[in-house]
């Protein structure tokens, strides 16, 4: 009933402000001055260009997410003097004609989740104030069809899951002729585009860099890192060692993820040049087994007010063991997972209680190893079952093997030397086996006085 009224009032009427009709209308006067105007939010809206309907003057954003559409035209909508926001994602984008946006003070656009192959690089032409470019999850592969030259100001741009990758190995995202990606550009973002390696030079004009995304991809080394990041993501490539070369030269490197990656350790001072490094995510790392004591170097051990990390997460890894040196630094930090790793409860371990760990992070920080303890909460058990009992009945073992040896030992050697010359060796080994107190009790009371000196 209501959807026909609106359909009269489109038709009756020749324009119709989006806002007497289908959209929700904000004004949003929360932000400053310079940002007021309405907020338009027409989502979910099938066929809204199918009618004329026109914005109203001051527009601050506009919202066309999953309305279907495939092809962008130039349209009443599409021309505004204020807006800054414009959100286009989860439609069926193929097509935008080059024409069709005349936003001067566009500042955000989003067209993640389309079916982009091409996008003329007149398009970008008026929207020279743009900071923020999401393409994300389209279908776009080289350059010769992207080219970003007129968006001299723009601040982050989004490129995952394009089939970029083989065409960024060739042509550098800041090569003039190619993709024209400004210098001045601060957040990148190519996760799931197909690369298998940075080439070298790859972000040598980046000189703003802070934050770069570069996941899901299939590198296999560590490549050249610029040294503005504060920001680096590296998780989901098959990257096979990390070494403290690889982080040497970044002074304001605040997060690093290196999440499930191919590493087997954490060796010592990787972390060390990191001074910047207040998040260090390390999770689902299936064959990572070792953490070494000195990842974070010597310091950090001896005075902890050297660690300035504020959270670590090493959830669902292969770690069995940490060396108790790390406690007075992991003791600082504000957050800690180390759930989901197959712990070994034992006496080298126990130390781990001591630990403020808040319950959020200790429901799945569980013993693996040995049986009986097997899943246990680590915090729910009383320090007194981690213990080393089977280590030390071992190395009795071996005690007791050795002290007999020894007595053996020292009781052939005084046989030889203080044995009267014309006792013959026959009839000391008979004697040996047919004791008489002299030689059964004599040597054995020698070698306990030796050992007491
Ligand atoms: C849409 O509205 C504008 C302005 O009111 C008018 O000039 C134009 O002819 C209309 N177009 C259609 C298809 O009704
Ligand atoms: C979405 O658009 C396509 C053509 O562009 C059309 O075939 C389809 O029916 C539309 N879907 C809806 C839900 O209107
Ligand atoms: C982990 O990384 C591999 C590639 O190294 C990838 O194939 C896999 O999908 C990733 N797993 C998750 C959960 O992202
Ligand atoms: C772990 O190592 C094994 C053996 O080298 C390898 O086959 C496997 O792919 C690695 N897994 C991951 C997640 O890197």
């Amino acid at each position: 009933m209501h959807i026909i009224i609106i359909f009269y009032l489109i038709y009756k009427v020749d324009t119709l402000s989006v806002c007497d009709s289908v959209c929700v209308c904000k004004y949003n006067n929360q932000i400053s001055d310079d940002y007021q105007g309405e907020t338009v939010d027409c989502s979910y809206n099938v066929g809204i260009f199918d009618n004329n309907v026109s914005l109203p003057n001051k527009v601050h954003s506009l919202d066309l997410s999953f309305s279907n559409l495939s092809r962008i035209d130039s349209t009443a909508v599409l021309r505004s003097k204020t807006m800054r926001e414009l959100i286009l994602n989860n439609n069926a984008i193929t097509d935008i004609a080059p024409d069709s946006f005349s936003l001067p003070e566009l500042r955000k656009i989003d067209l993640s989740y389309n079916s982009l192959e091409f996008i003329d690089k007149e398009t970008f032409k008026n929207l020279k104030k743009l900071q923020y470019l999401n393409l994300a999850n389209n279908k776009f592969t080289t350059f010769e069809k992207l080219t970003f030259h007129y968006l001299s100001n723009l601040n982050e741009i989004i490129l995952d899951g394009n089939r970029i990758g083989p065409s960024l190995e060739e042509v550098n995202l800041f090569d003039r002729s190619g993709f024209g990606l400004t210098q001045k550009v601060q957040t990148i973002s190519i996760s799931r585009v197909g690369l298998n390696i940075v080439p070298d030079n790859f972000f040598v004009d980046a000189y703003d860099l802070r934050k770069l995304v570069i996941s899901g991809n299939k590198i296999t080394d560590i490549f050249e890192i610029p040294f503005t990041l504060e920001y680096l993501d590296l998780s989901d490539n098959p990257i096979q060692e990390i070494s403290s070369e690889d982080f040497a030269d970044l002074p304001a490197l605040r997060v690093l993820k290196l999440n499930n990656v191919s590493i087997r350790e954490v060796p010592e001072y990787v972390f060390e040049p990191l001074h910047a490094l207040r998040t260090l995510e390390l999770e689902r790392n299936k064959n990572l087994t070792i953490f070494d004591k000195l990842a974070f170097g010597r310091d950090v051990l001896q005075d902890p007010n050297d660690f300035l990390l504020e959270r670590l997460s090493i959830k669902g890894s292969r770690i069995k063991k940490l060396d108790k040196d790390l406690l007075d630094p992991l003791g600082q930090l504000i957050q800690l997972d180390l759930q989901g790793n197959p712990w070994i409860c034992d006496c080298d371990l126990v130390w781990l209680k001591e630990l403020q760990i808040t319950e959020q992070y200790y429901e799945h920080l569980r013993c693996f190893t040995p049986k009986p303890l097997y899943n246990a909460r680590i915090f729910d058990l009383d320090a007194k079952y981690f213990t080393c009992g089977a280590k030390k009945r071992h190395v009795g073992g071996i005690l007791a093997i050795v002290s007999f040896c020894l007595i053996l030992a020292t009781l052939a050697i005084w046989i030889f030397l203080f044995l009267p010359k014309y006792i013959s060796r026959g009839n000391v080994i008979q004697q040996m086996y047919t004791p008489s107190t002299a030689y059964s009790i004599l040597p054995m009371s020698a070698t306990v006085h030796d050992y007491r000196n």
